[in-house]
């Protein structure tokens, strides 16, 4: 192709990608990211805003692709990791970046029991139900809607009909992005039912500060707003048990480096894969979760969320066999995760935080991964 009829296809997918979305106040470019086995098209959205810091979403998943932010010097890297082209995202079983239901985390043994009806959803990790099951919200191609903002801003949707993977209920869910101009990315959730039904939903972005494949995350330093965790048993399901961080490995509540007590956790792989109580996270209020610092860029990740709990999870299963952006390899502790939620196996839990949405309910949650620098 000459340059010219090369620069020419470019503004051509610009300007389909503006039209697509010409409602909104702040217009969104897109461009086509790949296909998947079953002929759909995949197409990758990128929110900028005024300081040039971007976020690129595909509509695969509602996934998190690229979240580009200066670190102290203006210098820009992609901090969250997952792969340049398409392809990998089909295969790989890490969730980089994706929106994750019906239910994020882990239901044992895939079983829970509504009204007295039990239901058997997919086991899929070990004997446990993980992330939505086989094929999750993370593995679909969701519709994109217009957003009313003055900011850049997507909402991806979808009818996840009853029975879906399982689960009980005509599900109507969406999820939108706003990107401020304060660097702060907000996504929030919302979703009916038509029956009685268990939700649970996050976004599984795995940040490393330093750039996307630059090294290990155990030099970030993390302060969790959490005075309690949920232990877990060897498959990673709750215990039940809600235990005081207080003289345990799990306590971040002043700032400490992640590779300080990591080995401590134990764990096959070992490392952080624990759900965090937050200290007032109850719905009414809206917290400070976490606060990430990586003392080399200077970059800083604040977390905000309404949900009672954060899965604070340092990566333990990446082992190196992933490719990632510029060819750049995600080793163990190559990225951490908080994903801000409910708590685990809550549909088997009495004394967790309820995730049953009843019809006539709107589960509404929002999240913020402000960023900055220090
Ligand atoms: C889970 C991990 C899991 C990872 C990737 C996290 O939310 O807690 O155990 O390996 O997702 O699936």
């Amino acid at each position: 192709m000459s340059h010219h009829s090369h620069a020419v296809l470019i503004a051509l997918i610009t300007v389909l990608g503006l039209a697509a979305c010409a409602q909104n106040s702040v217009a969104i470019p897109s461009q086509p990211f790949g296909r998947t086995p079953r002929g759909e098209k995949v197409t990758l959205y990128t929110l900028t805003n005024k300081n040039g810091m971007s976020v690129s979403i595909m509509d695969y998943g509602a996934t998190i692709v690229k979240i580009v932010v200066p670190d102290r010097n203006g210098k820009l890297d992609d901090v969250a990791l997952g792969f340049d082209h398409f392809a990998p995202y089909l295969t790989q079983t890490a969730y980089f970046g994706a929106t994750i239901g019906r239910y994020a985390n882990r239901i044992a043994r895939g079983k829970f029991e509504i009204n007295r009806t039990v239901y058997q959803v997919p086991v899929n990790n070990g004997p446990n139900s993980l992330h939505g099951g086989l094929r999750g919200f993370d593995k679909r191609i969701w519709k994109v809607e217009p957003v009313e903002s003055d900011n850049p801003a997507i909402r991806f949707s979808r009818f996840s009909p009853n029975g879906e993977e399982g689960y009980p209920g005509n599900l109507f869910v969406s999820v939108t992005f706003v990107l401020t101009d304060d660097n702060r990315l907000q996504i929030s959730y919302r979703a009916t039912t038509d029956k009685p039904t268990f939700i649970n939903l996050t976004n599984h972005t795995y940040f490393n500060l330093a750039g996307a494949g630059n090294g290990s995350i155990l030099d970030h330093i993390v302060t969790l707003h959490a005075s309690a965790f949920t232990p877990v048993d060897a498959d990673l399901i709750p215990t039940g048990e809600i235990k005081d961080v207080a003289g345990t490995p799990w306590d971040f509540r002043t700032p400490t480096p992640i590779g300080l007590h990591l080995k401590e956790t134990g764990g096959t792989p070992v490392g952080y894969d624990h759900n965090f109580v937050l200290t007032k996270g109850f719905f009414s209020n809206f917290d400070l979760a976490a606060e990430v610092e990586d003392p080399k860029s200077g970059r800083v990740l604040k977390v905000y969320t309404d949900q009672p709990g954060v899965q604070f999870y340092t990566g333990n299963f990446l082992d190196g066999t992933l490719t990632g952006k510029g060819g750049k390899v995600y080793r163990q502790y190559g990225g951490f995760c908080l994903e801000t939620q409910h708590f685990p196996d809550s549909p088997n839990h009495d004394n967790f935080p309820s995730t049953v949405l009843a019809p006539g309910d709107v589960f509404k949650s929002t999240t913020i991964y402000a960023f900055g620098v220090k």
